[in-house]
């Protein structure tokens, strides 16, 4: 596991160590600065979105210690050692996880600005319950707000997902993509 210390780090500040998709990395930068903000110009992970920037509408999600969190309104001091997974982190060695083929297949995606947050939300779900059904993706997403697609090519992009799982044992999510996804 490397360590890479932000680019745009500043000596002023101290150090913030945590782990960004199983990366271990150092930042130096306002402690109260978002999460949001430090994962886009300081890592350079530019997938996470801003949508509200106050926490309504999800498009900042992430994952933090395993717990889905709006990464707008977590100040960057509480993530010092914890685990943190963003939408980079869910494909495996350049492999789209099946949630993001399910996503480009059945038009989950349009303008992009929410999918990140609904990928990170729908994997969140697949991984505690495996096989959903209809209300449980929509209540797993009920966080997560989209202007362009009406939600309904969301929901069947997650369900096409679960479907391909469990048609095909060549589909599942394998244990590494689960713990990838932690
Ligand atoms: S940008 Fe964070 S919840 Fe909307
Ligand atoms: S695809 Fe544009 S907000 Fe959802």
């Amino acid at each position: 596991m490397s360590t890479n210390e932000s680019a745009t780090s500043s000596k002023r500040w101290p150090a913030i160590r945590f782990n960004v998709n199983s990366e271990a990395r150092i930042v130096k930068v306002p402690p109260m600065k978002r999460l949001l903000d430090v994962l886009r110009e300081d890592l350079h992970l530019t997938g996470t979105k801003e949508g509200c920037g106050e926490g309504e509408c999800g498009s900042c999600s992430i994952r933090m210690n395993g717990e889905l969190v709006n990464s707008c309104l977590v100040p960057v001091l509480q993530v010092e050692g914890a685990d943190i997974q963003t939408v980079e982190g869910l494909a495996l060695d350049g492999a789209l996880h099946p949630l993001q083929e399910a996503f480009l297949c059945h038009g989950g995606a349009q303008c992009g600005i929410c999918t990140p947050g609904m990928l990170m939300a729908a994997a969140q779900l697949l991984e505690r319950s495996p096989n959903p059904d209809m209300p449980q993706i929509r209540e797993a997403l009920a966080g997560n707000l989209c202007r362009c697609t009406g939600f309904i090519r969301i929901f069947e992009s997650v369900a096409a997902a679960v479907d391909a799982q469990s048609a095909s044992p060549a589909t599942k999510l394998t244990t590494e993509q689960m713990h990838h996804a932690r």
